[in-house]
């Protein structure tokens, strides 16, 4: 049976002070929003409809980015849950199955609690998912007689007994899709808030008789983002659980606290992380590799037995092959480096690609940028690029090739050939000691004139 999605989205997010919509604030390197829509894509939706409102063009580029099938609708005034689904009506019209409605802010519910859910939908018309409040303060509190639900309750509207239920609504919801939106139809606005509340489907569908059920996570899967501090909270959570997993997978993190890793972040067993260093998205980091203090990772590959930094930058399409060396304030782009290569000092290397063994002496520079356009360098294996050489792109450095320290290389250097691109030394006799001589003479004339 098939499954849709529908993501709520439309909010403003006031308490993040923020001109981008709150949605789109980033946990782990990911917008909000696509943590909830990853979530939901293990389900392998039949459709996933983005209810959009405050920052629409935004937050449906962002949908789209995330999954270009993604349907992204409008819902001009914010009248509350239940409004925001109805949204989703006419991009849902003609589908069956199940719809699950999910919330753009809340980044971390697992999909294993969607299956569960959608499992439980077997033998009830609604299935909401609820969790155990250590505090639950404004929530929804979930109206239980045994394991039916009988209704939910908002905060605003309960009673003092009605408050003291600590189940509490997570705000997802999973039900028929033609069956939800024909209880929508009838859901009214008459409450504490003025608002047509999603939650009311519960006590409709009751009404007619059907059995609904509320299936229970845990409490920080349904860590929601109204402000700053709940996205620091979020970041907080997600590096925790990071750093567990990669413990857990064999990883040997010395601090682990110090290490950031993004939602993607692929580190192999027995691979080494030192502290302070961060994982932007798109990494792999294979066995055994190390990654020394202070380095930034994003969008690269780092093969087996590879050692990168202290303080190294790998920016996207950096790829290092099975014990290729990145050193000290050395930056990659868009190169492969390949086997046993070495990169070790004050370096940048960019869209380039360098044979296996090659040494990339301190201070070589890849100049791949003419203010317009970029170009290719290719170095080949055995290579040794002296010291402080500019390699003037496009260019190439054939196998075996040495350049020497300080040259400027303008033209291809065949392979095996040494390239010279550098003023020749000339040694003046005695002129520096001559020349010390005049300045230090002009000097004291200088001070004996003002005393
Ligand atoms: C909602 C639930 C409450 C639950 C809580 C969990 C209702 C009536 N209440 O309350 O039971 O405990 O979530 O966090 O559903 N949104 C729109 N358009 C709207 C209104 C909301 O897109 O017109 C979006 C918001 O951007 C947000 C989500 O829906 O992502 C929830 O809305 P919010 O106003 O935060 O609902 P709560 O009052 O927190
Ligand atoms: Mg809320």
């Amino acid at each position: 049976m098939s499954t849709s999605l529908v993501i709520l989205a439309a909010g403003q997010g006031s308490r993040m002070k923020s001109d981008l919509p709150k949605v789109l604030h980033k946990v782990a390197g990911a917008p909000l929003l696509h943590h909830a829509m990853r979530a939901g894509s293990a389900l392998e939706p039949a459709r996933t409809v983005v209810v959009t409102g405050h920052g629409a063009g935004l937050v449906a580029d962002a949908a789209r980015a995330f999954d270009p099938d993604a349907e992204v609708v409008l819902q001009e005034e914010q009248l509350g849950t239940a409004h925001a689904v109805d949204q989703a009506r006419d991009a849902l019209a003609g589908m069956s199955g199940d719809v699950i409605v999910l919330y753009g802010d809340t980044p971390f519910i697992r999909p294993e609690t969607l299956s569960a859910m959608v499992a439980a939908r077997a033998a009830h018309a609604v299935v909401v998912l609820g969790f155990e409040a250590a505090n639950p303060g404004r929530y929804g509190r979930l109206v239980m007689a045994d394991d039916i639900l009988e209704r939910i309750v908002e905060f605003k509207d309960a009673t003092d007994e009605e408050r003291s239920i600590t189940f509490c609504n997570s705000g997802v919801i999973c039900a028929d899709v033609g069956l939800l939106f024909d209880l929508i139809a009838e859901v009214g606005n008459k409450n504490a808030s003025g608002e047509y509340y999603l939650t009311d489907v519960v006590e409709q569908a009751r009404l007619r008789g059907l059995p609904v059920t509320a299936v229970a996570c845990e409490e920080a899967e349904t860590l929601g983002v109204n402000s700053r501090a709940d996205l620091a909270a979020a970041e907080a959570a997600f590096q925790a659980s990071a750093r567990h997993a990669a413990l857990e997978d064999g990883v040997t993190l010395q601090a682990p606290e110090t290490v950031f890793f993004a939602f993607d972040t692929v580190v192999g067993r027995d691979a080494v992380i030192e502290p302070n260093v961060v994982f932007g998205p798109g990494v792999t980091v294979e066995t055994g590799a190390v990654i020394r203090a202070f380095c930034h990772l994003e969008g690269c590959h780092v093969a087996r037995g590879a050692v990168v930094g202290p303080y190294a930058r790998l920016r996207p399409g950096a790829e290092l092959a099975e014990h290729v060396r990145v050193g000290n304030f050395c930056e990659v782009k868009n190169a492969q480096i390949d086997t046993g290569a070495k990169v070790n000092h004050l370096t940048y290397i960019g869209d380039a690609s360098i044979g296996a063994g090659t040494n990339i002496g301190a201070g070589t520079i890849t100049c791949n940028y003419d203010g317009v356009f970029k170009h290719h360098t290719e170095i080949g294996a055995g290579a040794f690029i002296g010291s402080n050489t500019m390699l003037v792109a496009p260019v190439s450095v054939g196998d075996e090739a040495m350049t020497a320290s300080g040259s400027v290389v303008t033209s291809d250097v065949p392979a095996g050939a040494l390239a010279v691109a550098r003023g020749r030394q000339v040694n003046k006799p005695d002129l520096a000691r001559r020349m010390m001589e005049r300045l230090w003479a002009a000097k004291k004339k200088l001070t004996e004139g003002k005393s």
